[in-house]
């Protein structure tokens, strides 16, 4: 649905995004992943034609970016880092405004308003002038113009920015409510906002997309994946070799652990990915006679991956293997459909020139 392929852009002289290649299918929610300045804002920028690229190319359900952009930008619904919003307009008139510049039909075009204001609860702001909204309720308006021509393509730039923590619950709820019938990408610098909504992540540190995977498979893909911790008393010599017999353990470590009594030793146990056998190794050591006196399991966060690729040594090896562990969706083969387009929206125009629907303008 969205081909992204050796995108660069170069500010002056200074690179932003450098050879950026990705694929998002139909349906998919692909989650920017990267610390400030790593580039996100400029690919979502060129993705929705709003900013040219150097060089690369985009296409969109199809259609290129570049050439074919009123195409795209019909496909696309586009939530821009600071929402462009008209101050002087209600809540309700805006929407009907960019329905209307969005080319949906004038008989559909109430439906579809009240449709995004309720999915982005604005109802009861929906005679509100924009310029009196709070920062949060103006973040659902930047997000309800984003959603209101029912774009099959939504690129969604840092959307819980702003909000409180039930509103975050419930963007987040409506994003994954879009996913399979839209195809959404969307930016964020809160790791758990990823892999609570995101069926696939792409991570970009300097301008370079260091890893693209799933949430879990991320996890997974990294050195140490996830393990116990153990504090055992008895015999380590006898232990160990028994422990790494159990089948999906990788490896068995002793932790040095000053504060633990003597009688006592801690053990980091590493699996192999995809195996859990917690069961069988807790059964070996009480089945030696040893005391177990805590057992817990360790995982591989995503703020571990994150940290891991955005940290200049490892981030090239990881990016390797993260490359071949799982080969980018190529989008050439998914068939092109309707897609997605992006906008700022069009030079201001006074609201007085508008023929909306929307009348009222006071609180
Ligand atoms: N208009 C511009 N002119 C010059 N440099 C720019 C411009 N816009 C962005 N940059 C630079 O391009 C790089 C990428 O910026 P971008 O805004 O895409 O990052 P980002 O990942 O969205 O960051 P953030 O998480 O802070 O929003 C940064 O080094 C930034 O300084
Ligand atoms: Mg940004």
């Amino acid at each position: 649905m969205i081909e992204v392929e050796h995108l660069h852009k170069i500010y002056g002289s200074t690179p932003a995004i450098q050879d950026i290649t990705f694929g998002v299918e139909k349906g998919e929610i692909l989650g920017f992943l990267g610390p400030n300045g790593a580039g996100k804002t400029t690919t979502m920028r060129i993705l929705t034609g709003y900013l040219p690229a150097t060089s690369g190319s985009v296409k969109i359900a199809g259609f290129d970016v570049h050439e074919q952009s009123m195409e795209v930008r019909r496909r696309i619904g586009y939530l821009p880092e600071v929402p462009p919003l008209y101050p002087e307009m209600t809540v309700e008139g805006f929407l009907h405004f960019v329905a209307r510049i969005k080319g949906v039909p004038a008989g559909d075009r109430p439906t579809r308003v009240k449709l995004a204001m309720r999915r982005c609860n604005l109802l009861e702001k929906q005679k509100v002038l924009i310029r009196k909204l709070s920062k949060g309720f103006r973040q659902r308006v930047g997000i309800a113009q984003a959603i209101v021509h029912d774009p099959p393509a939504i690129i969604l730039d840092e959307p819980t920015v702003g909000l409180d923590p039930r509103q975050i619950i419930e963007v987040r709820n409506l994003i994954r409510s879009l996913a399979g019938e839209h195809t959404i990408i969307l930016s964020t610098h809160i790791l758990p906002e990823v892999s609570m909504t995101c069926s696939r992540v792409a991570i970009i540190n300097r301008g370079r997309v260091v890893a693209t995977n799933t949430p879990d498979q991320l996890m997974a893909q990294l050195a140490g994946g996830s393990g116990y911790e153990l504090e055992v008393e008895g015999d380590l010599a006898m232990l160990q070799p028994r422990l790494q017999g159990v089948p999906g353990v990788r490896g068995v470590k002793a932790i040095a652990e000053p504060y633990l009594p003597d009688n006592l030793c801690k053990l980091h146990i590493d699996l192999e990915p995809g195996s859990d056998p917690g069961r069988q190794i807790a059964s070996t050591v009480v089945g030696l006679g040893m005391g177990l006196y805590e057992m817990k399991r360790v995982r591989v966060s995503l703020e571990d991956v994150f940290l891991e690729l955005t940290t200049e040594e490892k981030a090239t090896d990881l990016a390797a293997a993260a490359d071949e562990a799982a080969p980018d969706s190529n989008p050439s083969d998914s068939p092109a459909t309707d897609l997605a387009d992006t906008d700022p929206l069009p030079t201001p125009v006074s609201a007085a020139s508008l023929t909306s629907p929307a009348t009222s303008t006071e609180e």
